[in-house]
Protein backbone atom coordinates (compact mmCIF):
# COMPACT_ATOMS: atom_id res chain seq x y z
CA UNK A 1 0.00 0.00 0.00
CA UNK A 2 1.05 3.41 -0.88
CA UNK A 3 -0.20 7.12 0.22
CA UNK A 4 1.20 10.73 0.71
CA UNK A 5 0.81 11.32 4.07
CA UNK A 6 0.60 8.60 6.26
CA UNK A 7 -1.36 9.49 9.14
CA UNK A 8 -0.64 7.92 13.02
CA UNK A 9 -4.14 8.38 15.09
CA UNK A 10 -7.32 9.73 14.59
CA UNK A 11 -7.78 12.05 17.30
CA UNK A 12 -8.59 15.68 16.06
CA UNK A 13 -5.39 16.34 15.05
CA UNK A 14 -5.05 13.34 12.24
CA UNK A 15 -8.72 13.26 11.26
CA UNK A 16 -8.39 17.32 10.63
CA UNK A 17 -5.32 16.90 8.23
CA UNK A 18 -6.67 14.08 6.40
CA UNK A 19 -9.47 16.12 5.86
CA UNK A 20 -7.81 19.17 5.06
CA UNK A 21 -5.45 17.41 2.87
CA UNK A 22 -8.29 15.82 1.28
CA UNK A 23 -9.42 19.40 0.31
CA UNK A 24 -6.27 19.81 -1.68
CA UNK A 25 -5.94 16.76 -3.61
CA UNK A 26 -3.47 15.20 -1.41
CA UNK A 27 -3.99 11.53 -0.61
CA UNK A 28 -3.61 10.41 3.61
CA UNK A 29 -4.13 7.15 5.73
CA UNK A 30 -5.03 7.30 8.58
CA UNK A 31 -4.62 4.22 11.24
CA UNK A 32 -5.68 4.22 14.46
CA UNK A 33 -5.47 1.91 17.09
CA UNK A 34 -8.49 2.39 19.07
CA UNK A 35 -12.25 1.46 17.62
CA UNK A 36 -14.66 3.62 15.79
CA UNK A 37 -17.11 3.60 19.11
CA UNK A 38 -14.04 4.14 21.45
CA UNK A 39 -12.69 7.17 19.74
CA UNK A 40 -16.78 9.30 19.73
CA UNK A 41 -16.72 7.89 23.27
CA UNK A 42 -14.13 9.30 25.03
CA UNK A 43 -14.84 12.54 27.05
CA UNK A 44 -12.37 15.27 26.79
CA UNK A 45 -12.27 18.95 27.01
CA UNK A 46 -14.50 20.98 24.82
CA UNK A 47 -13.19 24.48 24.59
CA UNK A 48 -12.73 25.76 20.71
CA UNK A 49 -11.02 29.42 20.09
CA UNK A 50 -12.45 31.51 17.79
CA UNK A 51 -9.39 30.59 15.37
CA UNK A 52 -10.51 26.62 15.12
CA UNK A 53 -14.18 27.43 15.21
CA UNK A 54 -13.43 29.64 11.73
CA UNK A 55 -11.13 26.72 10.61
CA UNK A 56 -14.10 24.03 11.04
CA UNK A 57 -16.19 26.35 9.59
CA UNK A 58 -14.34 26.70 6.47
CA UNK A 59 -13.20 23.62 5.78
CA UNK A 60 -17.10 22.66 6.04
CA UNK A 61 -17.59 21.01 9.55
CA UNK A 62 -19.33 23.42 11.31
CA UNK A 63 -22.39 23.42 11.06
CA UNK A 64 -23.82 21.14 13.75
CA UNK A 65 -20.37 22.71 15.73
CA UNK A 66 -22.26 26.16 15.51
CA UNK A 67 -25.99 24.24 16.09
CA UNK A 68 -25.16 22.53 18.71
CA UNK A 69 -22.43 24.21 20.49
CA UNK A 70 -22.65 27.05 22.82
CA UNK A 71 -21.26 30.35 22.00
CA UNK A 72 -19.79 32.05 25.21
CA UNK A 73 -18.75 35.22 24.99
CA UNK A 74 -16.93 35.87 29.03
CA UNK A 75 -16.46 33.54 31.81
CA UNK A 76 -16.17 33.42 35.66
CA UNK A 77 -13.28 33.87 37.99
CA UNK A 78 -14.47 33.09 41.55
CA UNK A 79 -12.19 33.85 45.08
CA UNK A 80 -12.15 34.39 48.08
CA UNK A 81 -16.44 34.50 47.99
CA UNK A 82 -16.85 36.82 45.24
CA UNK A 83 -17.30 36.36 41.44
CA UNK A 84 -15.97 38.27 38.88
CA UNK A 85 -16.79 38.22 34.66
CA UNK A 86 -14.02 38.26 32.18
CA UNK A 87 -15.98 39.44 29.26
CA UNK A 88 -14.49 37.83 26.65
CA UNK A 89 -15.87 39.68 23.35
CA UNK A 90 -15.79 43.16 25.17
CA UNK A 91 -11.62 43.33 25.71
CA UNK A 92 -10.89 41.06 22.83
CA UNK A 93 -14.20 41.26 20.15
CA UNK A 94 -13.74 37.49 20.02
CA UNK A 95 -15.55 34.70 21.69
CA UNK A 96 -15.36 30.33 21.98
CA UNK A 97 -17.79 28.09 21.53
CA UNK A 98 -18.15 25.06 24.01
CA UNK A 99 -18.65 22.25 21.75
CA UNK A 100 -16.75 18.71 23.16
CA UNK A 101 -14.00 17.30 21.22
CA UNK A 102 -15.86 13.26 20.36
CA UNK A 103 -18.22 15.63 18.67
CA UNK A 104 -15.76 17.05 16.82
CA UNK A 105 -14.11 14.08 15.89
CA UNK A 106 -17.65 12.48 15.13
CA UNK A 107 -17.93 15.44 12.58
CA UNK A 108 -14.26 14.78 11.36
CA UNK A 109 -14.50 10.68 11.22
CA UNK A 110 -18.75 11.14 9.34
CA UNK A 111 -16.32 13.88 6.54
CA UNK A 112 -13.59 11.30 6.22
CA UNK A 113 -16.36 8.25 5.54
CA UNK A 114 -18.60 10.65 2.92
CA UNK A 115 -15.14 11.26 1.19
CA UNK A 116 -14.73 7.61 0.83
CA UNK A 117 -11.64 7.41 3.03
CA UNK A 118 -12.06 5.66 6.44
CA UNK A 119 -9.64 5.37 8.78
CA UNK A 120 -7.82 1.88 9.68
CA UNK A 121 -9.52 1.20 13.03
CA UNK A 122 -8.26 -0.96 15.74
CA UNK A 123 -4.60 -1.82 14.54
CA UNK A 124 -1.89 -2.73 16.57
CA UNK A 125 1.66 -3.13 16.72
CA UNK A 126 2.77 0.30 14.93
CA UNK A 127 5.60 1.20 13.47
CA UNK A 128 7.75 3.49 11.79
CA UNK A 129 10.69 2.55 9.40
CA UNK A 130 12.68 4.38 7.26
CA UNK A 131 12.58 8.20 8.57
CA UNK A 132 16.07 9.28 7.62
CA UNK A 133 15.25 7.49 4.12
CA UNK A 134 13.05 8.83 0.92
CA UNK A 135 10.80 5.59 1.64
CA UNK A 136 9.23 6.31 5.16
CA UNK A 137 6.46 3.70 5.77
CA UNK A 138 4.45 2.56 8.68
CA UNK A 139 4.30 -0.96 9.81
CA UNK A 140 0.56 -2.10 11.49
CA UNK A 141 -1.30 -5.34 12.15
CA UNK A 142 -5.39 -5.21 11.20
CA UNK A 143 -7.53 -7.97 11.70
CA UNK A 144 -4.34 -10.56 12.81
CA UNK A 145 -2.64 -9.64 9.09
CA UNK A 146 0.49 -7.14 8.81
CA UNK A 147 0.59 -4.49 6.66
CA UNK A 148 3.16 -1.86 5.64
CA UNK A 149 1.81 1.68 4.11
CA UNK A 150 5.01 3.59 2.03
CA UNK A 151 4.41 7.27 2.30
CA UNK A 152 6.43 10.08 1.30
CA UNK A 153 6.15 11.57 4.40
CA UNK A 154 4.19 10.69 8.22
CA UNK A 155 2.84 12.65 10.33
CA UNK A 156 2.39 11.62 14.35
CA UNK A 157 -0.93 12.64 15.74
CA UNK A 158 -0.87 9.36 17.99
CA UNK A 159 -0.70 11.32 21.58
CA UNK A 160 1.58 11.47 24.42
CA UNK A 161 1.93 7.80 24.57
CA UNK A 162 1.84 6.73 21.40
CA UNK A 163 5.01 5.15 19.14
CA UNK A 164 5.56 8.51 16.84
CA UNK A 165 7.58 10.23 19.00
CA UNK A 166 9.49 7.58 20.64
CA UNK A 167 10.60 6.39 16.88
CA UNK A 168 12.51 9.45 17.47
CA UNK A 169 15.95 8.74 18.99
CA UNK A 170 16.03 9.63 22.35
CA UNK A 171 19.44 11.78 21.74
CA UNK A 172 18.05 13.72 19.14
CA UNK A 173 14.51 15.14 21.15
CA UNK A 174 14.78 18.39 23.32
CA UNK A 175 11.49 17.94 25.38
CA UNK A 176 11.00 20.21 28.55
CA UNK A 177 8.14 18.61 30.78
CA UNK A 178 6.61 19.61 33.94
CA UNK A 179 4.34 17.36 36.37
CA UNK A 180 1.36 19.09 38.57
CA UNK A 181 1.10 17.35 41.87
CA UNK A 182 -2.89 17.30 41.11
CA UNK A 183 -5.36 15.65 38.81
CA UNK A 184 -8.71 16.81 37.75
CA UNK A 185 -11.56 14.57 38.76
CA UNK A 186 -14.71 15.26 35.94
CA UNK A 187 -17.94 14.82 36.28
CA UNK A 188 -20.89 14.03 33.37
CA UNK A 189 -24.27 15.26 35.13
CA UNK A 190 -28.00 15.14 34.15
CA UNK A 191 -28.59 18.89 35.03
CA UNK A 192 -29.74 22.41 33.89
CA UNK A 193 -26.65 24.98 33.67
CA UNK A 194 -26.01 26.75 37.05
CA UNK A 195 -24.51 29.22 34.96
CA UNK A 196 -24.60 30.43 31.56
CA UNK A 197 -21.19 30.73 31.64
CA UNK A 198 -18.32 28.76 32.69
CA UNK A 199 -16.90 29.24 36.18
CA UNK A 200 -12.97 29.02 37.41
CA UNK A 201 -13.09 29.19 41.29
CA UNK A 202 -9.82 29.01 43.22
CA UNK A 203 -10.88 27.79 46.95
CA UNK A 204 -8.38 27.21 49.92
CA UNK A 205 -9.91 23.40 49.44
CA UNK A 206 -8.04 23.45 45.86
CA UNK A 207 -9.54 24.39 42.20
CA UNK A 208 -13.18 24.13 40.58
CA UNK A 209 -14.53 24.50 37.27
CA UNK A 210 -18.57 24.26 35.95
CA UNK A 211 -18.60 23.80 32.94
CA UNK A 212 -21.39 22.34 30.33
CA UNK A 213 -22.13 19.94 27.37
CA UNK A 214 -26.19 20.98 26.10
CA UNK A 215 -28.95 22.26 27.75
CA UNK A 216 -29.42 18.71 29.72
CA UNK A 217 -25.73 17.72 30.44
CA UNK A 218 -23.31 19.59 32.33
CA UNK A 219 -19.49 18.94 32.92
CA UNK A 220 -18.04 19.76 36.30
CA UNK A 221 -14.18 19.27 37.72
CA UNK A 222 -12.64 19.67 40.94
CA UNK A 223 -8.80 19.29 41.87
CA UNK A 224 -7.50 16.22 43.60
CA UNK A 225 -5.56 13.78 44.05
CA UNK A 226 -4.17 12.07 40.45
CA UNK A 227 -3.30 8.58 42.32
CA UNK A 228 -6.86 8.68 43.97
CA UNK A 229 -9.58 6.48 42.65
CA UNK A 230 -12.89 7.51 41.40
CA UNK A 231 -14.52 4.64 43.72
CA UNK A 232 -13.36 6.70 46.49
CA UNK A 233 -15.95 9.67 45.58
CA UNK A 234 -19.50 8.40 46.07
CA UNK A 235 -21.74 11.16 44.47
CA UNK A 236 -22.58 13.19 48.13
CA UNK A 237 -18.94 13.92 49.03
CA UNK A 238 -18.63 15.34 44.83
CA UNK A 239 -21.14 17.92 45.45
CA UNK A 240 -20.03 18.80 48.85
CA UNK A 241 -16.58 19.39 47.79
CA UNK A 242 -17.63 20.69 44.33
CA UNK A 243 -20.79 23.48 46.55
CA UNK A 244 -17.58 24.06 48.90
CA UNK A 245 -15.59 25.75 46.51
CA UNK A 246 -17.71 27.39 43.54
CA UNK A 247 -20.64 28.80 45.76
CA UNK A 248 -19.85 32.36 46.52
CA UNK A 249 -21.38 34.58 49.17
CA UNK A 250 -24.29 35.89 46.81
CA UNK A 251 -26.30 33.08 47.22
CA UNK A 252 -26.12 31.49 44.17
CA UNK A 253 -25.91 27.47 44.44
CA UNK A 254 -24.72 25.01 41.83
CA UNK A 255 -27.78 22.49 40.59
CA UNK A 256 -27.05 19.02 41.48
CA UNK A 257 -28.53 16.09 39.35
CA UNK A 258 -27.41 12.33 38.21
CA UNK A 259 -23.90 11.92 37.78
CA UNK A 260 -23.63 9.33 34.94
CA UNK A 261 -19.61 9.62 33.98
CA UNK A 262 -16.99 10.08 36.85
CA UNK A 263 -12.76 10.25 35.70
CA UNK A 264 -9.70 11.39 36.78
CA UNK A 265 -7.08 12.98 34.82
CA UNK A 266 -3.45 13.81 35.95
CA UNK A 267 -1.91 17.26 34.85
CA UNK A 268 1.25 17.59 33.26
CA UNK A 269 2.80 20.23 30.98
CA UNK A 270 4.91 18.93 28.40
CA UNK A 271 6.85 19.69 24.88
CA UNK A 272 8.94 18.07 22.20
CA UNK A 273 10.37 20.29 20.16
CA UNK A 274 11.64 18.30 17.69
CA UNK A 275 8.71 18.39 15.78
CA UNK A 276 10.13 17.05 12.82
CA UNK A 277 12.53 13.80 12.28
CA UNK A 278 13.45 13.27 8.45
CA UNK A 279 10.11 12.70 7.30
CA UNK A 280 8.19 12.61 9.97
CA UNK A 281 6.72 15.43 11.74
CA UNK A 282 4.81 15.13 14.90
CA UNK A 283 1.30 17.10 15.61
CA UNK A 284 -0.58 17.41 18.79
CA UNK A 285 -0.04 15.79 21.61
CA UNK A 286 2.18 13.94 20.35
CA UNK A 287 4.43 16.56 20.42
CA UNK A 288 3.03 18.47 23.31
CA UNK A 289 0.76 18.25 26.69
CA UNK A 290 -0.74 21.41 28.28
CA UNK A 291 -2.71 20.76 31.70
CA UNK A 292 -6.68 21.41 30.95
CA UNK A 293 -6.81 24.88 32.77
CA UNK A 294 -6.04 26.99 29.66
CA UNK A 295 -8.25 24.75 27.42
CA UNK A 296 -5.74 24.95 24.96
CA UNK A 297 -4.97 21.16 24.37
CA UNK A 298 -7.26 20.57 20.98
CA UNK A 299 -6.87 24.22 20.21
CA UNK A 300 -3.07 23.41 19.31
CA UNK A 301 -3.50 20.46 17.74
CA UNK A 302 -5.41 22.16 14.95
CA UNK A 303 -3.24 25.08 14.79
CA UNK A 304 -0.33 22.20 13.96
CA UNK A 305 -2.45 20.73 11.14
CA UNK A 306 -3.33 23.78 9.75
CA UNK A 307 0.09 25.25 9.41
CA UNK A 308 1.07 21.47 8.10
CA UNK A 309 -1.69 21.09 5.60
CA UNK A 310 -0.48 24.31 3.98
CA UNK A 311 3.17 23.47 4.12
CA UNK A 312 1.94 20.12 1.97
CA UNK A 313 -0.05 22.04 -0.39
CA UNK A 314 2.64 24.02 -0.89
CA UNK A 315 4.91 20.75 -1.85
CA UNK A 316 2.96 18.80 -3.55
CA UNK A 317 2.01 22.21 -5.99
CA UNK A 318 5.75 23.04 -6.28
CA UNK A 319 8.33 20.97 -5.02
CA UNK A 320 9.21 23.67 -1.99
CA UNK A 321 9.59 22.71 1.06
CA UNK A 322 9.96 25.55 2.35
CA UNK A 323 6.80 25.24 4.54
CA UNK A 324 7.63 21.90 5.86
CA UNK A 325 10.87 22.74 7.22
CA UNK A 326 9.84 25.82 8.80
CA UNK A 327 6.94 24.16 10.49
CA UNK A 328 8.71 23.28 14.16
CA UNK A 329 8.89 26.67 14.45
CA UNK A 330 6.03 28.02 13.29
CA UNK A 331 3.96 25.73 15.44
CA UNK A 332 6.38 26.25 18.51
CA UNK A 333 5.19 29.66 19.03
CA UNK A 334 1.94 29.03 19.47
CA UNK A 335 2.60 25.78 21.54
CA UNK A 336 4.74 27.72 23.75
CA UNK A 337 2.53 30.81 24.24
CA UNK A 338 -0.31 27.84 25.34
CA UNK A 339 2.21 26.60 27.52
CA UNK A 340 3.21 29.73 29.45
CA UNK A 341 -0.99 30.59 29.57
CA UNK A 342 -1.80 27.41 30.53
CA UNK A 343 0.94 26.54 33.63
CA UNK A 344 0.09 30.97 34.60
CA UNK A 345 -3.55 29.78 34.86
CA UNK A 346 -3.19 26.64 36.47
CA UNK A 347 -0.60 28.25 39.15
CA UNK A 348 -3.05 30.90 39.80
CA UNK A 349 -6.01 28.82 40.49
CA UNK A 350 -4.93 25.48 42.04
CA UNK A 351 -4.06 24.51 45.63
CA UNK A 352 -0.40 23.51 45.84
CA UNK A 353 -0.12 21.54 49.44
CA UNK A 354 3.25 23.04 49.69
CA UNK A 355 2.58 26.56 49.08
CA UNK A 356 3.34 29.26 52.23
CA UNK A 357 0.62 31.50 53.66
CA UNK A 358 2.94 34.15 51.63
CA UNK A 359 2.62 32.01 48.13
CA UNK A 360 -1.09 31.47 48.71
CA UNK A 361 -1.38 35.24 49.91
CA UNK A 362 0.19 36.24 46.01
CA UNK A 363 -2.11 33.98 44.52
CA UNK A 364 -5.15 36.09 45.35
CA UNK A 365 -3.26 39.33 44.78
CA UNK A 366 -2.73 37.88 41.60
CA UNK A 367 -6.44 37.43 41.24
CA UNK A 368 -7.43 40.64 42.21
CA UNK A 369 -5.33 41.94 39.85
CA UNK A 370 -6.44 39.69 36.58
CA UNK A 371 -10.43 40.88 38.02
CA UNK A 372 -9.69 44.66 38.51
CA UNK A 373 -7.71 45.87 36.27
CA UNK A 374 -8.44 46.23 32.46
CA UNK A 375 -4.93 45.06 31.05
CA UNK A 376 -4.22 42.38 32.77
CA UNK A 377 -8.14 41.11 31.81
CA UNK A 378 -7.57 41.57 28.66
CA UNK A 379 -4.13 39.66 28.45
CA UNK A 380 -5.98 36.66 30.24
CA UNK A 381 -9.13 37.13 27.37
CA UNK A 382 -6.87 37.47 24.84
CA UNK A 383 -4.91 34.29 25.54
CA UNK A 384 -7.92 32.43 26.48
CA UNK A 385 -9.66 33.60 22.63
CA UNK A 386 -6.29 32.69 21.02
CA UNK A 387 -6.52 35.69 19.15
CA UNK A 388 -2.52 36.35 19.36
CA UNK A 389 -0.29 38.14 17.08
CA UNK A 390 2.41 35.61 15.79
C1 LIG B 1 -14.66 21.29 29.52
O1 LIG B 1 -15.81 21.70 29.34
O2 LIG B 1 -14.38 20.09 29.44
C2 LIG B 1 -13.57 22.24 29.85
C3 LIG B 1 -13.82 23.60 29.83
C4 LIG B 1 -12.81 24.50 30.15
C5 LIG B 1 -11.55 24.02 30.50
C6 LIG B 1 -11.29 22.67 30.52
C7 LIG B 1 -12.30 21.77 30.21
O3 LIG B 1 -10.57 24.91 30.83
Amino acid sequence: MRTQVGIIGAGPAGLLLSHLLHLEGIESVVIESRSRVEIEATIRAGVLEQGTMDLLSKCGLGERMRREGALHRGFELAFEGGRHRIDLTELTGHAITVYAQHEVIKDLVAARVAAGSEPVFSVSDTSLDGLESERPSIRYTCDGEEHVLECDHIVGCDGFHGPSRAAIPEHLRSEYQRIYPFGWFGILVEAPPSSEELIYARHDRGFALISTRSPGVQRMYFQCDPSGSVENWSDDRIWSELHARVEAKDGWKLTEGKIFQKNIVGMRSFVCSTMRHGKLFLAGDAAHIVPPTGAKGMNLAVNDVRILSEAFKLLYATGSEAKLDAYPDDALKRVWRAEHFSWWMTSMLHRFDDATPFQQQLQVAELKYVASSRAASTALAENYVGMLAS
